[in-house]
C-alpha cells in the first residue's frame, strides 16, 4: 500500500498500476473465464490483495451496499508480505478467501436477490461472482441458479428493448411510479438494464480497496451485465430487458400516469406501455380514443388536394389549417413520433359533395374529387356527404361520354318534368326501338329505290324526265344526290327548330350529325355496278361514289371528334370501367374508330396507287418491295402476304365473272372508248388486251370501292345505334314520324337520281 501511494505521487495511474503490480505479484493473475473457478495466483496462503476480487456485479451496485461491503470488510485484515527473519518488512491489506465463502452466505445474498432476479441476465451477473469468490453453484437456495449456467437469447422471455425507446415516452409516464411497488419508472428500467458487452462504471483496474480512513472496504468499480451472457453479441449500446421491466412497472388502468394530461401524451403513454409490454399492460378498450394517424389523422405531409383545387372555396381549404392537430405515427416498432396532422373528422364535418362546385363537378375532375372524398370521409360513421347516386358519379356518366356537349331536347320538357312529378304533362322522348326504327326505315326506303330504280321501265320514264345521260353528267348527279341528302336534313333541322322548346338548337352541328347517318349507298353502288355490267348504265356508280365521298367528307367532323374525344379521355382502354351505358358508349366509339380506320387504309391504298401510276415503274416496285419482304420475313408479314394472295385471288375471280359476263353484251353495247379514259369505274369491254387489262383492274376497283362503303356502313350503324342507346333523353328529335317521312322521301328521290 504503502509503495502504491508513493508510486501514485510519482507516476500516473497506469504505469503506476503495472509498477505496483509487478513489485507485489510477479506472478499474472488469471482472471475469470468460462466454466472454471479462478482464484488469483498470488495467494498468500488463501489471502489475496482484495483489488483482485471480480468487481461488484450491476445489481448490487444498484441496491444498498453496505451489508455486501461489510462481508468483505470483515474478512480483511493487515498482513505481512514480506519477512526479513522474523522482522515483518512489508505490510498489506489482504482478504481472506476462506472467510469470503462462509461470509457470503445464504443469508446475505438473500436480502440482494430479489431485486437481482428480475432480469435473468444480471442473476446471472450474481451468480457468476459468487461462485467466483466463493465457489459455491446456488445462491440461497440448492437449484436456484439452474439454467443461468447456459443462457441463451431465449433466456430472456420477451425479449429485450434498446434504450433509445426512451425518447418516445411522455414525460407523465417516465416521471410516474409503479401503481404496485411505488417505484420510480426510470429506477425500474435501470434494474432492468444491461449493455451489449459487460463494461466498467469505474476504475477497472483497482476495483475494490482497502479505506483506512472508513475502516472498510470500498468498490471503485462495478460492472454491468453484458449481453455477452447469453452468448451472442448484439450492436454496441445500452438495453433493457422487456420481462423484467413489465414484471415490475405497472400501469394503473383506471388512473393512468398521463391521462387527463391532453394533447396526445395518453396516446403515446398507451402505445408505449402496448409496444413494450403488450395490450395487456393497458386498459382493455385502450385503442378506442387513440390519436394516431392509422386512420383519424392524416400526417400533413400525406394530404393531398383532388385535382379541382382550383376551384374549391377558399374556407375548404383553410379547413386543414384549422384541424391541424399533433398525433402519434406509428414506427416500426410501434411506439409513437408525434407529427403534425389533419384531423379526419374535424375536416370531414365541413364538406360534401356539393362543397365544391365548378371543375369539381365535371367528368374526370368530378370522378377524382368524389374518389378523393370517398376515400377520405366515406368510412366515417355519421358522414353522409355524398348525393346517393355518388357511385355513377364516381364513373363517367352517359352525358360525360357523349363526346360533344350539346343535346337535343326541349328546353320546356325539362322544365315541365322536373315541376311535375306526376308526369302528366310529360313530353315523352321517342323510344330507342321508334328512333332505331325510323333509321331502319330510311335505310329501307333507300333499298326499295335502288331496286325500283333498276326496273327498265321506271329507268326510262326518269331518263325521259331527265334527259339522256352525258358523260359528263357523273359530277352533277353526284352534286345532285349530295345535296338532296344535305337539303333532307335541313329541311329537318328546320322541322325541329319550329318545335316549342326546340327553338335553341345548333343547326349545323345537328346536321351534321346527321350527315353520318348510315345510308345504303353501298347497295346503290352495288346494283348500279351491276347495271354498269349488265351494259345499261355507267357514270351511274360514279356519281353515287362521288356524292358518297361528299356525304362521308361531311359526316368526318363528328368522327373525328368522337375518336378523338375518347382517346383524350381514355375510352379505348379502360375509362369507361363500372359506367351506366357503357355498352352504348363502347358501340358509339368502336364505330368511330372503325370508321376512321376504313377511310385511312383506303386514302392510304389510294395514295399508293397514286404514286405507282405516276412513277410508272411498277417493275421496280415490286422488286424492291420483294426484296424487303425477304429481309424481314417473320409471322405477320407472311400472314399479310398470304391475306393478299387470297384477296386478289377473289378479286380476279370476281373481275374474271363481270368480264365474261359483259363480254357477251359488247356488241349491243354503244361505248365509246373515250368514257374510259375519264371514268374511273364505268369502263366497258371494247374488247383487245390492253381494255381486258383495264377492265381488270376497274373492276378490282369497283369491289374495293362496295366493300368499303359496306364497312363504313357498319362503322356507322355502330356509331348510331351506340349514340341511340347512350343519349336516351338527351336526344329527343321531337315530330320523328315527320322527320322519318321526309328522310325517305329525300332518299327515294337521290337513289331515283343515282340510278338512272
Ligand atoms: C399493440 O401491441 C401488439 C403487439 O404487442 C401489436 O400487435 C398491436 O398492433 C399494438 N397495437 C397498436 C394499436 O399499436
Ligand atoms: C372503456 O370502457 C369503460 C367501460 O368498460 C368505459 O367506462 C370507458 O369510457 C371506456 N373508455 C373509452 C376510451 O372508450
Ligand atoms: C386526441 O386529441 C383530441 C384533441 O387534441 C383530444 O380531445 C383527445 O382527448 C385525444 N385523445 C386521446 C386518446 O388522447
Amino acid at each position: 500500500m504503502r509503495v502504491f501511494s508513493t508510486c501514485l505521487v510519482l507516476f500516473i495511474a497506469g504505469v503506476c498500476r503495472i509498477a505496483a503490480r509487478e513489485a507485489l505479484h510477479p506472478a499474472s493473475v488469471d482472471l475469470l473465464s468460462e466454466g472454471r473457478i479462478l482464484i488469483p495466483k498470488n495467494n498468500h496462503n488463501g489471502w489475496v490483495n482484495p483489488e483482485d476480487l471480480t468487481p461488484m456485479p450491476q445489481c448490487i451496485a444498484q441496491q444498498d451496499q453496505s451489508a455486501w461491503l461489510s462481508t468483505i470488510t470483515r474478512c480483511t485484515s493487515r498482513q505481512c508480505t514480506s519477512h526479513f527473519g522474523f522482522i515483518c518488512t512489508h505490510h498489506q491489506w489482504l482478504t481472506q478467501l476462506s472467510c469470503l465463502s462462509i461470509g457470503f452466505s445464504a443469508n446475505v445474498i438473500k436480502g440482494y436477490l430479489p431485486y437481482c432476479s428480475r432480469s435473468v441476465l444480471a442473476k446471472a451477473q450474481l451468480y457468476l461472482w459468487i461462485r467466483h469468490v466463493t465457489g459455491r453453484t446456488w445462491l440461497v437456495d440448492v437449484g436456484d441458479t439452474n439454467g443461468l449456467q447456459t443462457l441463451s437469447p431465449a433466456s430472456l422471455d420477451e425479449g429485450y428493448a434498446v434504450f433509445d425507446v426512451m425518447h418516445a415516452a411522455p414525460k407523465c409516464l417516465t416521471g410516474s411510479a409503479s401503481a404496485l411497488s411505488m417505484e420510480l419508472f426510470q429506477q425500474v428500467v435501470a434494474s432492468c438494464s444491461f449493455t451489449s458487452t459487460t463494461q466498467h462504471t469505474g476504475n477497472s483496474a483497482r476495483p475494490w480497496e482497502y479505506s483506512e480512513s472508513l475502516q472498510s472496504i470500498i468498490a471503485l468499480d462495478s460492472e454491468t451485465v453484458g449481453y455477452n451472457l447469453a452468448g451472442r453479441n448484439i450492436r454496441y449500446g445500452n438495453y433493457f430487458d422487456k420481462s423484467c421491466f413489465c414484471g415490475t412497472f405497472s400501469v394503473d388502468a383506471k388512473k393512468e400516469p398521463c391521462s387527463g394530461l391532453g394533447e396526445i401524451d395518453v396516446t403515446r403513454e398507451r402505445l408505449w406501455m402496448n409496444a413494450t409490454c403488450g395490450p395487456t399492460s393497458i386498459p382493455k378498450n385502450w385503442t378506442d380514443a387513440l390519436n394516431t394517424t392509422e386512420f383519424a389523422y392524416i400526417p400533413i405531409e400525406d394530404w393531398h388536394w383532388p385535382k379541382c383545387i382550383t376551384d374549391m372555396p377558399k374556407q375548404l381549404i383553410e379547413l386543414t389549417g384549422q384541424c391541424a392537430t399533433n398525433a402519434c405515427q406509428l414506427n416500426s416498432g410501434g411506439y409513437c413520433k408525434v407529427v403534425r396532422a389533419v384531423d379526419r373528422a374535424c375536416f370531414c364535418r365541413d364538406i360534401r359533395y356539393n362543397s365544391c362546385r365548378g371543375l369539381c363537378q365535371i367528368f374526370e375532375t368530378r370522378i377524382d374529387y368524389v374518389k378523393w372524398l370517398h376515400d377520405l370521409c366515406g368510412n366515417l360513421q355519421d358522414w353522409h356527404g355524398l348525393p346517393e347516386n355518388w357511385r355513377q358519379l364516381a364513373v363517367p356518366t352517359p352525358l360525360d361520354m357523349i363526346p360533344w356537349r350539346w343535346t337535343l331536347k326541349s328546353s320546356k320538357h325539362s322544365h315541365t318534368a322536373s315541376i311535375t312529378h306526376s308526369g302528366s304533362i310529360k313530353e315523352t322522348c321517342p323510344s330507342t326501338a321508334w328512333k332505331l326504327g325510323s333509321l331502319a326505315l330510311i335505310n329501307i326506303a333507300t333499298f326499295l329505290a335502288a331496286f325500283i330504280g333498276r326496273r327498265p321501265d321506271i329507268h326510262n320514264i326518269a331518263r325521259s324526265f331527265l334527259g339522256p345521260p352525258h358523260p359528263r353528267c357523273w359530277f352533277f348527279t353526284g352534286i345532285s344526290i349530295a345535296t338532296l341528302q344535305i337539303l333532307a336534313n335541313w329541311v329537318n333541322v328546320l322541322l325541329v327548330q319550329q318545335t316549342l322548346g326546340y327553338e335553341n338548337v345548333p343547326v349545323v352541328q345537328l346536321m351534321l350529325l346527321w350527315c353520318s347517318m348510315p345510308r345504303l349507298s353501298w347497295l346503290t353502288t352495288l346494283l348500279s355496278g351491276v347495271q354498269v355490267f349488265e351494259g345499261m348504265k355507267f357514270g351511274t356508280t360514279t356519281s353515287s361514289l362521288f356524292a358518297e365521298i361528299i356525304l362521308q367528307v361531311l359526316s368526318s367532323y363528328y368522327m373525328i371528334r368522337t375518336v378523338n374525344y375518347g382517346r383524350e379521355h381514355d375510352f379505348y382502354l379502360r375509362g369507361m370501367e363500372g359506367a351506366k351505358r357503357a355498352t352504348s358508349a363502347k358501340s358509339v366509339y368502336a364505330g368511330a374508330l372503325l370508321w376512321l380506320i376504313i377511310v385511312i387504309v383506303v386514302l392510304v391504298q389510294l395514295l399508293q396507287a397514286t404514286c405507282r401510276r405516276l412513277t410508272g415503274d411498277k417493275s421496280t416496285a415490286v422488286t424492291k418491295w420483294e426484296r424487303r419482304k425477304r429481309t424481314k420475313q417473320n409471322m405477320v408479314k407472311q400472314l399479310m402476304v398470304l391475306f393478299n394472295e387470297r384477296w386478289t385471288w377473289f378479286e380476279e375471280k370476281i373481275a374474271h365473272y363481270w368480264i365474261e359476263k359483259s363480254r357477251g353484251l359488247v356488241p349491243t353495247s354503244s361505248m365509246t372508248s373515250e368514257e374510259g379514259n375519264y371514268t374511273v369505274y364505268g369502263t366497258l369491254p371494247v374488247g383487245g388486251e390492253r381494255n381486258q387489262v383495264s377492265q381488270k383492274v376497274s373492276a378490282r376497283l369497283y369491289v374495293v370501292t362496295v366493300l368499303t362503303m359496306l364497312l363504313l356502313w357498319i362503322a356507322q350503324w355502330l356509331f348510331w345505334a351506340g349514340f341511340i342507346g347512350l343519349s336516351l333523353d338527351e336526344f329527343c328529335p321531337p315530330k320523328l314520324g315527320v322527320l322519318t317521312t321526309v328522310w325517305m322521301a329525300f332518299s327515294l328521290a337521290s337513289t331515283t337520281i343515282g340510278s338512272v
